[in-house]
């Protein structure tokens, strides 16, 4: 090979060489950016996902209740934090000790325990009626706290065990028309709204009557018909089948699985728990002794024994 063929091999080779060099390395970059713009697609598609999962299950949840103690003894607050106030230890008495759990939108929870186990309590806590001090429960995503409540009591209609404690106007119409006036709603659609909560309890017919002639169970459905009345996203309901007969107990039934909202059902009565809720919640002395299909726990006959209570009648003729 000639001095001038030499130079054009080592020129060509040169150039190959180059060239090889700089595809590899262009290829190696884009494979590197490519795997890097992947990684980050990726991770921020993952944080995204998580972002929105974790928005929609805060949105679903409806009640929460975390590390709920209750107590009716005197309340004092140190550093910011209530405390029970412990005069005497002996006398000092829990009604909730440590309580978690927390609902879904749309599920049906009964809440089961003998008596005074804190049933009615744990349903006025959550609308304020008595006043959290230890631990938090979240509604609808607001803490219960005194600037919430009115919030709180708009969306969560709460029925008190004790239907004199509900009623307070001189007539049924007054007393579930008080709710929606009280938010503002225009005239025709106060008298909407009341005589549809009135129709569906069947009581339509004693709108006019007043409160102190009534019978208890009529005065029991007078009072849920004041919280049907606001259309609430939740109801709370303590003990709704007392007092009732037997065409106004099926009725009631047939009314709450008719609404579709969130529901929270305090009852001794288990036919009436097995019937209108999926999940139920045995308290035991303030604490949670079983939370679970209501299927299951109201047939577990051991499970409902140890906690004070009995089968649901119809199982258990
Ligand atoms: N206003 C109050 N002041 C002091 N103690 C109270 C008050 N209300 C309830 N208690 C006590 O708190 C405990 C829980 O009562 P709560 O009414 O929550 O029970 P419950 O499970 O609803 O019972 P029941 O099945 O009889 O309705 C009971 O020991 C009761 O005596
Ligand atoms: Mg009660």
């Amino acid at each position: 090979m000639g001095t001038e063929s030499k130079m054009q091999h080592v020129s060509e080779t040169g150039i190959k060489t180059g060239l090889k060099t700089e595809i590899e390395t262009e290829i190696e970059t884009g494979i590197e950016t490519g795997i890097e713009t992947g990684i980050e697609t990726g991770i921020k598609t993952e944080i995204k996902t998580g972002i929105e999962t974790g928005i929609k299950m805060e949105i679903q949840t409806e009640i929460q209740i975390q590390d709920l103690s209750f107590s009716y003894e005197k309340h004092s607050r140190k550093k910011g934090r209530a405390e029970i106030v412990k005069t005497d230890e002996k006398e000092s008495h829990m009604v909730l000790e440590h309580v978690s759990f927390s609902i879904q939108q749309g599920e049906k929870v009964g809440i089961i325990g003998s008596n005074g186990v804190g049933k009615s309590t744990l349903l006025k806590l959550m609308v304020g009626i008595e006043p959290v001090s230890i631990g938090k429960i979240h509604i609808l995503g607001d803490e219960v706290t005194q600037e919430n409540l009115a919030r709180i009591r708009q969306e969560a209609g709460y029925v008190f065990q004790d239907s004199e404690s509900q009623l307070f106007m001189s007539t049924i119409y007054d007393d579930v028309a008080f709710a929606p006036i009280n938010y503002g709603l225009d005239q025709e659609e106060v008298e909407r709204r009341t005589m549809d909560a009135l129709e569906r309890v069947r009581i339509a017919h004693l709108a006019k009557k007043k409160i102190y002639q009534l019978s208890g169970g009529e005065k029991k459905l007078a009072s849920i018909a004041t919280v049907l009345s606001m259309e609430p996203k939740i109801l709370l309901l303590d003990e709704p089948s007392v007092a009732l007969d037997p065409q106004n107990r099926r009725n009631l039934i047939r009314v709450l699985n008719d609404l579709s909202m969130t529901k929270v059902i305090a009852s001794h009565d288990l036919d009436f728990i097995y019937d209108t809720c999926d999940r139920t919640v045995i308290l035991d002395h303030g604490t949670i002794a079983a939370d679970g299909n209501t299927k299951e726990l109201l047939r577990n006959k051991e499970l409902l024994e140890r906690n004070g209570l009995e089968l649901p009648l119809s199982f258990s003729r």
